[in-house]
């Protein structure tokens, strides 16, 4: 281990509690385990230098511990000024990894962290949520020449890059590894689904049994959290703005209604949507004592601003917790502070689905690197191969057998001439 001089990180001191809970959670990462045993042999990234903006997590560690064994150079922020665990960060600069991140960062400092990622000049961005490429973009194209391509974990990441794409304003080529089946389908139905609760139960201790719980969004992550919400004896309700989605909503058993019907019923509300305001002019009518939390990426899906303007006082009341008294006496509780619940007050989706995304990262890192100068500037899919691949992997290592095509099937798969 060589630790590095340039980091800014809460403390040192807690490098060793970091330390366990990193390897705690490789335990359940056995794909990504494969994927760094490989890596330590081949070098398939020598000589690149990642810049890495990502939720400074065990998981992620274990992430950026593999990098470095492919040979690659790692410099790391956080992904959100309220994701970062001390601990984990102060570990990873005892791994010889520079972390710029420090739960609870305010927005110059997390811009600043970003900066330090770019000062390294990386040769290849690691993004969750599109924040360094962003910037990259905006406040430093003549660094954009040494960038050699880059990956992307999340929803929102994904639609910023697609709108870059669709302006002609994107300037190196960028695999969508949200876009994965062995990503999307567990990270964020599964990860999401139990890790929101996890946090709405650490921050408050409520009873979900009986509770009008709305779940605003079904896409992966709504979906995951309405059946997990529902497995707890929650009612839930689901808002969407899709009608495809919401008769799916209707048919998997939910009540779908309007935010403007929900509010006065509600008595917790989650926005997973990736939009702006989504509990917005309806909070006039919100229930008195109502829970309001967000696991999208971005702290725009709840309009603070507004419950400010309805309340006469606002105060915390417990960690992750801050009461909202209106001028009509009623309350509303607004969990970290309106920031990803599932991260900012528990500690994220668990490491056995965060292994799938991350073998998809690494993966998605070392093609990137092998299709040197045959990609466009273009968001790409994970190929595949991968894909297919780190579900193989991942059964193999829970122990379940798959059957297998026989050499008949195959035929009659791919002939059209016999029918009834
Ligand atoms: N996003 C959601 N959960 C995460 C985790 N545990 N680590 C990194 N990124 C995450």
């Amino acid at each position: 281990m060589t630790q590095v001089n340039n980091y800014d990180v809460k403390d040192m001191t807690l490098a060793g509690k970091g330390r366990d809970r990193i390897a705690w959670a490789a335990l359940e990462m056995p794909v990504l385990k494969q994927v760094r045993d490989r890596f330590e042999k081949e070098q398939p990234l020598a000589g690149q230098r990642l810049g890495c903006c990502l939720h400074i997590t065990t998981e992620t560690a274990n992430l950026l511990i593999t990098l470095k064994a492919g040979g690659a150079s790692v410099v790391a922020c956080a992904s959100n000024p309220l994701s970062t665990q001390d601990d984990v960060a102060a570990a990873l600069v005892e791994y010889g990894i520079p972390v710029y991140a420090i739960k609870g960062e305010d927005n110059e400092t997390y811009y600043r962290h970003l900066d330090a990622v770019l000062d390294s000049h990386p040769t290849q961005t690691m993004d969750d949520g599109c924040d360094l490429v962003s910037r990259l973009h905006q406040d430093r194209p003549s660094q954009i020449a040494d960038i050699i391509g880059g990956t992307e974990e999340t929803t929102t990441g994904v639609i910023r890059l697609k709108a870059m794409e669709k302006d002609g304003a994107l300037r190196f080529p960028i695999v969508a590894v949200n876009e994965a089946d062995t990503k999307h389908m567990f990270d964020n139905r599964y990860g999401t689904g139990q890790s929101t609760l996890d946090g709405l139960l650490r921050a408050t201790n409520v009873l979900l049994a009986g509770k009008n719980f709305v779940v605003a969004g079904y896409g992966w992550c709504g979906r995951g959290l309405a059946s997990r919400a529902r497995g707890m004896g929650a009612q839930v309700i689901v808002t969407e703005i899709d009608p495809i989605r919401a008769l799916e909503a209707v048919m998997d058993g939910f009540r779908v209604m309007t935010m403007e019907q929900a509010a006065p019923i509600a008595d917790i509300i989650i926005t997973v949507t990736g939009n702006l305001n989504v509990v917005d002019r309806q909070l006039r009518k919100i229930k008195d004592g109502c829970l309001i939390g967000n696991s999208g990426h971005f702290n725009d899906e709840i309009n603070i601003g507004f419950l400010d303007e309805l309340s006469e006082t606002r105060r915390v009341v417990r960690e992750f917790v801050e009461e909202f008294k209106f001028f009509d006496g009623r309350k509303v509780y607004l969990l970290a502070d309106g920031r990803l619940l599932n991260l900012a007050a528990a500690e994220g989706h668990p490491a056995s689905v965060m292994d799938m995304s991350f073998a998809n990262q690494a993966l998605a890192a070392e093609w990137v690197f092998k299709k040197l100068g045959t990609l466009e500037n273009k968001v790409y899919v994970v190929p595949r191969e991968i894909d297919e691949n780190i579900a193989a992997l991942k059964l193999k290592a829970m122990g379940v057998d798959i059957d297998v095509l026989t050499d008949a099937q195959q035929a009659y798969l791919s002939s059209w001439q016999s029918g009834t």
